[in-house]
């Protein structure tokens, strides 16, 4: 039998939802994972200290007794200033910056991306030194959107050499060379852009559980984002993006884009890992690089991961996870808090 031992590993963009779906899908990343940055893309989204610390009130709830933190995020505003961020400063560990309409509640997000007017806002999150994650996307042709979305990651990263800018779930070869040219650049990459490609999306039958933003690329760029994570790229950091719809969403015309992986993300990177010959990399991986990146200190959680073969729940509630039904090569074998 081959093990993984992985500590406290991190989750570095997580949909966890609400309500009922909160409670649902918190606990299954509780479990395995030690810490979590939690989106804010709510109905209406996180934009004060009062919905983020309630919002967080009502994760610890939705967890109960595992040993999990949720770092949390603020919907991004032009208008956020010195007065309003600095008292929550503390309280944040990132804010999160969405193009208008680009992605599921994304309306309030912003609209015509001009850097001069949101320069007084991101200048403060630079002097408070509160990362910036951006969902990196145009409104242009939908397999071109991150590309083009590349010289405005470039023109933030120059006009802001102090602050730390994560550009999120990265789906593309462009994405990973602009992470070597600018110092204050940094990415997560999810699980599923690490294993599929537009045609595992849409080029037999049309496969609903694998519809996201952004959408699964080309063969060359799923090369690139695996190269940089199975190297352990130190600019990389897992964040699954997993973001659950219920089934008759998905199952719909307007299928809702997200793609469900938070349950079995840990087994399948193992499998990832441990299949190319590159174990001993999960850990910088999943946890190392993003306590680097974004100085946190998590609860001490210990996984041991192996290559027992487990069959994939068809549901999770209401939630059809990726690879619903099959078997997967490994499993986690046990989970321990020091
Ligand atoms: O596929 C996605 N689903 N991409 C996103 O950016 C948002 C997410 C969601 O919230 O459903
Ligand atoms: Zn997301």
């Amino acid at each position: 039998m081959t093990e993984i031992i992985l500590h406290e590993p991190l989750d570095m963009h997580l949909h966890l939802r609400d309500g009922a779906m909160l409670r649902t899908v918190a606990p299954l990343s509780a479990h395995s994972f030690s810490g979590a940055l939690i989106m804010p893309n709510l109905v209406p989204p996180v934009t004060d200290a009062e919905s983020l610390r309630a919002y967080r009130q009502r994760i610890r709830e939705a967890i109960g007794n595992e040993v999990f933190e949720p770092y949390m995020t603020l919907f991004f505003k032009p208008e956020y200033d010195l007065d309003f961020l600095a008292p929550i400063a503390e309280e944040l560990t990132a804010v999160k910056l969405y193009p208008a309409g680009i992605t599921t509640n994304s309306e309030g997000g912003v609209r015509g991306f001009d850097i001069e007017e949101l320069r007084p806002a991101l200048g403060v999150l630079s002097e408070l030194g509160i990362p910036l994650c951006i969902h990196g996307e145009t409104g242009g042709f939908v397999m071109d959107r991150e590309k083009e979305f590349v010289p405005i990651y470039e023109a933030l990263a120059d006009a802001f050499p102090d602050l730390t800018i994560i550009m999120e779930h990265i789906t593309d070869a462009e994405s990973i060379a602009a992470l070597d040219r600018h110092p204050n650049l940094y990415a997560t990459i999810t699980l599923h852009h690490l294993l599929i490609t537009l045609d595992e999306v849409a080029g037999g039958m049309l496969q609903p559980h694998l519809f996201c933003k952004p959408i699964a690329k080309r063969p060359e760029d799923r090369e690139a984002l695996l190269n940089a994570a199975l190297n352990a790229h130190p600019k990389v950091m897992f964040g699954s993006d997993s973001a659950p719809h219920p089934r008759h969403a998905k199952e719909a015309p307007g299928c809702a884009a997200g793609v469900f992986t938070a349950p079995i993300a840990l087994p399948v990177l193992a499998e990832l890992f441990s299949r190319h010959g590159m174990p001993e990399n999960l850990q910088h991986f999943v946890s190392n690089n993003a306590r680097q990146i974004y100085g946190l200190n998590p609860p001490k959680k210990k996984v041991r991961l192996i290559d027992t073969p487990m069959r994939v729940p068809e549901k999770y509630g209401e939630v059809v996870p990726m690879f619903a039904g099959e078997e997967i090569g490994w499993s986690i074998d046990a989970v321990s808090v020091e």
